[in-house]
């Protein structure tokens, strides 16, 4: 009985802890401004059914064998990939999962700081009343205005990454778990209260329909591309986060039963964007198609012409900025953990070395709006360029290789010993999807993705 008492309590704390955590590094950017602008670029329903349909059969088990090596590791995603390889008797050059984990964490974070700072610097737009009444036009103009003062985008860069280094240097325990155990339910409450309000002062039927009802005319190839590339971005999968935060995970707990808590609250916050931002962009007849601009010209535009819009609008902004925080804090933590770790050095030290390193590449995204706007590579600017390398390059392969090692190097018994409380038909289903759907999966997306880039480049 006592002991029945005392292996449950700390349990669930600690497993709520992880779910937080890793909830906290799969919801940010990507279901608020990424999903919503995807959606909406790809006609809706049919590209959320297609989404859905790659969470659940390619990127879940990735991200349930990600988290296998984690917590089988239990270091930092470098030193885990070497104690699994050793254990499975393959290749240590299997710890380049790890290398390249840090490296597109730290690449990724460069940018998607940059966008963070923005989110910032508009609740105080919307707060301040800036869009009260405006139109699309000048809503468009105040985002380019922003896009032409890299001094304000450099300042509200630092503002997010200092947040970030100060839950980071707190460490694992203190830092990490509190700061996404109180920010992620307080996240749901305000989406939902958002999706609430756009649904009384916006078109939510037009949303809903827009959401709900596929149209499968709409579904191009490159539809389905995006969403198989977004639901790896949104599940964090390949750049070591679920690595890093797989070691915390606590013994003893179904892996395959968190990992599908996390990725259905995910798919919640991305319908509930969705629920907030479309019956504003249909209420006012703005295009969907407006692409990455959506979230930052037609969000405030919607909000500025409601009643008391910049307060919801200033509210909505926040909660961006919230999820932002605790994705980044996923995409420092590999990075700072393997410095702490491996080179013994103080992690607020590992920290705040990692940090600058990351304001320093945000500088090359920065200034790809302004005075480097000539630049351009492979008929890229150097924004698309890093969000290219990192998201369509690094990140499959991340997602490949942790497919291949995990599905046909790591031994079964291995495996099953991770995942023991799972029955051996949820055990057998995960290990064949891995094998046979992901694996194939995620090269397919990694080729196509290519391909395009490779065919300008021959051309060239
Ligand atoms: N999943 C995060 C988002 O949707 C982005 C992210 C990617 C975070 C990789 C950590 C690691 O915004």
């Amino acid at each position: 009985m006592n002991n029945h008492y005392q292996s449950r309590d700390p349990g669930w704390r600690r497993s709520w802890s992880f779910i937080a955590a890793t909830t906290g590094a799969t919801i940010g950017l990507g279901n608020l401004w990424k999903f919503s602008y995807l959606a909406g670029e790809n006609g809706g329903a049919a590209f959320v059914l297609v989404y859905l349909i790659c969470i659940v059969a390619v990127a879940m088990p990735v991200m349930i064998a990600e988290v296998i090596l984690g917590s089988r590791g239990r270091s930092n995603p470098v030193d885990t990939m070497r104690h699994v390889s050793l254990e499975a008797k393959a290749s240590s050059l299997w710890q380049i999962i790890g290398w390249l984990g840090c490296l597109a964490g730290l690449l990724v974070l460069s940018y998607y700081s940059v966008i963070a700072g923005w989110s910032f610097a508009y609740a105080g737009k919307l707060l301040d009343g800036e869009f009260v009444a405006t139109s699309a036009l000048l809503s468009g103009d105040i985002f380019n205005d922003l896009l032409a003062a890299p001094k304000l985008m450099m300042q509200w860069q630092a503002f997010f990454l200092l947040c970030l280094f100060f839950i980071v240097a707190l460490g694992v325990r203190k830092g990490i778990a509190l700061a996404t155990r109180s920010l992620m339910p307080l996240l749901f409450i305000l989406l939902i209260a958002l999706a609430i309000y756009s649904s009384q002062v916006g078109d939510f039927k037009a949303a809903v329909d827009f959401l709900f009802q596929p149209d499968f005319s709409a579904l191009t190839q490159q539809a389905l591309l995006d969403a198989l590339g977004h639901a790896f971005f949104t599940l964090s999968i390949g750049v070591g986060a679920m690595l890093a935060y797989g070691a915390y995970v606590p013994d003893q707990r179904s892996i395959t039963g968190m990992v599908s808590t996390v990725v259905l609250m995910d798919t919640v916050v991305s319908i509930l964007a969705g629920l907030a931002i479309f019956p504003l962009v249909f209420s006012l007849n703005i295009a969907p198609t407006m692409g990455p601009g959506l979230m930052f010209v037609a969000v405030p535009y919607g909000f500025g012409n409601m009643i008391y819009g910049n307060y919801f609008g200033a509210l909505f902004f926040v909660v961006v900025f919230m999820a932002a925080i605790t994705s980044g804090v996923a995409l420092l933590e590999p990075a700072t953990s393997w410095l702490s770790q491996r080179c013994r050095w103080w992690r607020p030290a590992a920290a705040i070395v990692t940090v600058l390193v990351v304001w320093l590449l945000g500088l090359a995204t920065i200034f790809s709006f302004n005075i480097w706007q000539h630049i351009d590579i492979f008929g890229m600017s150097l924004f698309g360029l890093l969000d290219f390398v990192s998201a369509n390059l690094l990140l499959p392969i991340g997602g490949l290789l942790i497919a291949v090692f995990v599905g046909w190097i790591m031994r079964k018994e291995v495996l099953r010993d991770q995942l023991d409380i799972e029955s051996w038909q949820i055990f057998s289903l995960w290990h064949w999807l891995l094998r046979y759907i992901a694996a194939p999966g995620v090269l397919v997306v990694f080729l196509w993705s290519l391909y395009p880039w490779l065919t300008t480049l021959i051309i060239k």
